[in-house]
């Protein structure tokens, strides 16, 4: 009994001996709580800094955006085919999701080797042979002649802007494949694809091995927000708020941030952690100065720790008695499943020994219990340091959650989690420990990566499908260089109809004489008030042309609102409101006593019989005031100014707006002829010869012609380029069947078309998911500047204007000042005329 005693006395001493001595050899890898919180502090600061545009090119943690912007939520379906490429093994893989009530996924696949040719090759050669294995697996299971929507999980730091790219940072693990480096791999999977006639893959997700994890656990708990790997290598991703990722543009929901934080301590933020082993293994390694944070910890690093470790105390006869075997200097020798295997329960010192004596060690009972501890305080470490950064991961979720409590669930795999006895727990406690107001669920991918890689390309796979929609929507929308042509030349006939005599009462362009026969010749002088009414705005101005040398133009102006009621009133209520604020102006200037002259840029087709006489022929854009038609606009506002009897204007010229445009730029540059109006409504007007216009007598010089060209296709003549969209918004708008091209080019309706386009889309069920609010159900509520905030017209319209015209050299000159200085120089002229024939 005694004996028995001082037996198990005995072993108890002498294992405490073993222990205490390894604990002091190994002394500066046993982290305690406050180191461990103060890496998860540094890890923060790690994490802001990646995000940050600013800190990100030179960050060591490069925190990588994923375009994966969420969890599955169930609706995910189809059969999809899955690479695995990256972690200890190289699989294919089919992966069946079905969308039955229950959650339902069945998986098929094969593993393939990555020898070291291919791991230290050439790109080319791998991803042939990454195709090579896809087409063999095709054939194997006997599914080459079906069309597949493919997952890549490429388990490497990656540069995205979209799911189905991936710039390669660095390669890192145990892979070095030359000229791969800095290029796209979905790209070149897709290249060597093509090759294979008979496969037929549609390649559309890059995810990383960490946010496939993230994926897989997603579809099974919902909560899962975090995916980690500790296997050959290690890494996390989480779900970031978009507004903290500066690198992507938009402020809404969230996105899986890879974090790469196997690169952690790359810039030296670790090194008073690290140890003399640990520089060591990065020296030997194929990426020295690289990956410092997963050189610690992962798989492909352990078992040589372990080796560098109890090589260094046999030198110092602190085991073995001194002795080496050649096995312990060799590289590689103990690898990670021997550490795991000396740290079994029970079984470990069994173990322990086996493993020394295979690498040609004879251990006696004390070596194998220190053997044994250096196992444990290495491992310990290694999980110590993946609890502090997760948990500085799951604090920043918290904190971005803005809760007390953050309950969560991590998804996680690897190797070395996965096969280690001891390595869950140990991981599971140090975390709730540094995170006590986390509720964290740790759950094993059991089913690898390639699950939540398909549930990705389940989601690309509907955006894509849904994009196609999309465009098959908007092609109605694509004019080519024949529909243009064809435009051109009836363009070109109807504008011919409108100035022949007998086609002129019918034509749909109107080709309105305006009595404006010269461009300005710098001599126009004398103050002029203008009005301009018919655009956005209505405006009343006060022009001052000087002549000669001091040749200058001065304006004053007031703009004013036309109500809708007023706009769609009576024609008395219109031109009293426009008297009124004519009142309103005068006052405002202090010259209500004077008798102006006055030019009115009144921007709607009016027949004019000369440059003080127009006949408005019928409303257009947003106005529609009764007994207006077929009136002469002078004298009703004569009518109005004699209503109010309060001042007197000397009515000198009604203007087209198109008109205005061409004199305002024909007074800076001489060789000005056209005017062209592209705002609210559209519209052109032109010098043309006196012999072709036939409705005016004369044949002598030259008249600008309104040509009215926003009624052009209203005899259907280009119904084949209007959409559905175009007839809808003819359909609701005041003069239905009217301008119909102009409906398909001008402010006023574009913002229309959008909204239109918009309800179809949701309808189909493309956007908004499905839901037409209240807003977008609102005629007008999507305005045309909102298009030009998206689009610069401008360019566009200069481009094809060469292209159809291509022997006309034509400067587009902006007319800075609006119509209304126009309008005061064609007032100026025709006054001038005025009274010499008076005289
Ligand atoms: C597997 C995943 O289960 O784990 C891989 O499917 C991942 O995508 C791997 O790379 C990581 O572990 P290891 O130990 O194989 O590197
Ligand atoms: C390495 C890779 C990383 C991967 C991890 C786990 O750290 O750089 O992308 O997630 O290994 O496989
Ligand atoms: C409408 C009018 C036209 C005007 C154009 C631009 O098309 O009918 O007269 O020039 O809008 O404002």
């Amino acid at each position: 009994m005694f004996a028995v005693h001082l037996l198990a006395f005995y072993f108890t001493k002498l294992k405490e001996d073993q222990i205490k001595k390894v604990d002091r050899f190994l002394y500066h890898m046993r982290l305690s709580d406050d180191v461990l919180l103060d890496v998860m502090t540094r890890f923060q600061a790690e994490m802001v800094k990646g995000l940050e545009r600013d800190a990100h090119p030179t960050a060591a943690v490069k925190m990588l955006p994923t375009f994966v912007r969420s969890i599955p939520d169930g609706s995910e379906k189809g059969d999809f085919l899955a690479l695995d490429l990256g972690g200890s093994k190289f699989r294919v893989l089919k992966v069946k999701v079905s969308e039955d009530g229950k959650q339902n996924v069945q998986m098929e696949s094969q593993f393939y080797p990555t020898p070291k040719e291919i791991t230290h090759g050439n790109g080319t050669e791998l991803f042939d042979y990454v195709a090579d294995c896809l087409a063999d697996f095709m054939e194997t299971k006997n599914i080459k002649h079906k069309k597949f929507p493919l997952g890549f999980t490429f388990s490497f730091p990656c540069i995205q802007t979209k799911l189905d790219e991936g710039v390669l940072l660095s390669w890192t693990k145990y892979f070095k494949v030359r000229g791969v480096q800095e290029t796209d791999v979905i790209s070149s999977l897709r290249h060597v694809l093509r090759k294979h006639k008979d496969v037929d893959v549609d390649v559309l997700a890059l995810v990383n091995d960490t946010v496939g994890t993230m994926m897989t656990c997603g579809y099974d708990d919902q909560r899962c927000e975090v995916g980690v790997i500790i296997g050959t290598g290690t890494n996390a991703c989480y779900m970031e708020e978009m507004s903290n990722i500066d690198l992507v543009e938009g402020d809404e929901g969230r996105m899986c941030i890879n974090t790469e934080w196997g690169a952690f301590g790359d810039d030296g933020s670790l090194d008073d952690l690290r140890t003399e082993f640990d520089r060591e293994i990065d020296l030997g390694s194929i990426n020295p100065g690289k990956q410092l944070f997963e050189k610690m910890i992962s798989g492909l690093y352990l078992g040589e720790l372990v080796r560098l470790i109890l090589l260094k105390m046999a030198k110092k006869g602190l085991l073995f008695n001194g002795k080496i075997s050649t096995a312990l200097r060799t590289k590689d020798k103990i690898e990670t499943k021997h550490v795991a295997a000396m740290e079994k329960h029970k079984k470990g010192l069994q173990n322990t020994k086996e493993i020394l004596m295979e690498l040609g060690l004879t251990p006696s009972e004390e070596d194998c219990i220190a053997v044994q501890h250096v196992c444990t305080i290495v491992s310990f470490r290694s999980a110590n340091l993946c609890a502090a950064a997760l948990a500085a991961i799951l604090t920043r979720l918290r904190e971005n959650k803005k809760l007390i409590r953050l309950r969560t669930t991590v998804g996680i795999d690897g190797t070395l989690y996965k096969t280690h006895p001891q390595y869950p727990k140990r991981l599971h406690k140090v975390v709730r420990r540094l995170v006590p107001n986390c509720d964290v669920r740790f759950l094993l991918s059991e089913s690898g990566s390639a699950k939540g890689a398909a549930m990705v390309t389940a989601v690309a796979c509907r955006l894509v499908s849904q994009r196609k929609q999309i465009d098959e929507i908007l092609a109605s929308f694509e004019l080519s260089k024949e529909n243009l042509i064809e435009v051109k030349n009836k363009m070109r006939e109807e504008l011919e109809y409108g100035l022949k005599k007998e086609t002129h009462a019918t034509a749909t362009v109107k080709m309105l004489p305006t009595y404006v026969c010269g461009t300005p010749d710098g001599t126009e002088k004398g103050k002029f008030l203008a009005l301009d009414l018919g655009g956005t705005n209505f405006r009343v101005l006060l022009v001052k042309i000087r002549s000669g040398r001091r040749k200058s133009v001065r304006m004053y102006n007031k703009i004013f609102a036309i109500p809708l009621e007023i706009m769609q009133g009576t024609g008395e209520e219109l031109f009293d409101h426009i008297v009124q604020c004519i009142a309103d102006f005068l006052e405002y200037m202090g010259i209500k006593g004077a008798r102006l002259p006055l030019g009115f840029t009144f921007s709607f087709p009016c027949r004019q019989a000369s440059i003080d006489k127009g006949a408005l022929v019928e409303w257009t854009k947003g106005f529609k005031a009764t007994d207006c038609e077929g009136e002469d606009v002078v004298d009703m506002l004569r009518e109005a100014i004699k209503r109010r009897n309060e001042f007197d204007l000397d009515i000198v010229a009604v203007v087209n707006d198109t008109v205005g445009t061409m004199m305002t730029c024909g007074y800076e540059d001489p060789n000005c002829e056209i005017g062209f109006i592209a705002g609210t409504g559209s519209n052109v007007c032109y010098m043309e010869e006196m012999k072709n216009i036939e409705i005016v007598e004369g044949t002598e010089g030259k008249m600008c012609i309104n040509t009215e060209w926003g009624g052009f296709g209203d005899n259907g003549c280009i119904d084949s380029i209007r959409t559905k969209y175009d007839k809808e918004v003819d359909e609701g708008s005041l003069n239905p069947g009217k301008q119909r091209y102009e409906k398909m080019t001008s402010g006023m309706y574009l913002g229309e078309i959008v909204r239109q386009i918009l309800i179809d889309l949701t309808k189909h069920g493309l956007l908004f998911r499905g839901q037409i609010s209240e807003s977008l159900r609102t005629r007008g509520i999507f305005e045309t500047k909102f298009l030009s905030h998206i689009e610069s017209f401008s360019g566009i319209l200069r481009e094809t204007v060469k292209e159809m015209a291509p022997q006309c050299d034509v400067t587009f000159m902006l007319s800075e000042d609006g119509s209304g200085k126009g309008a005061a120089l064609i007032t100026a002229v025709a006054k001038r005329l005025h009274n010499v024939e008076e005289n």
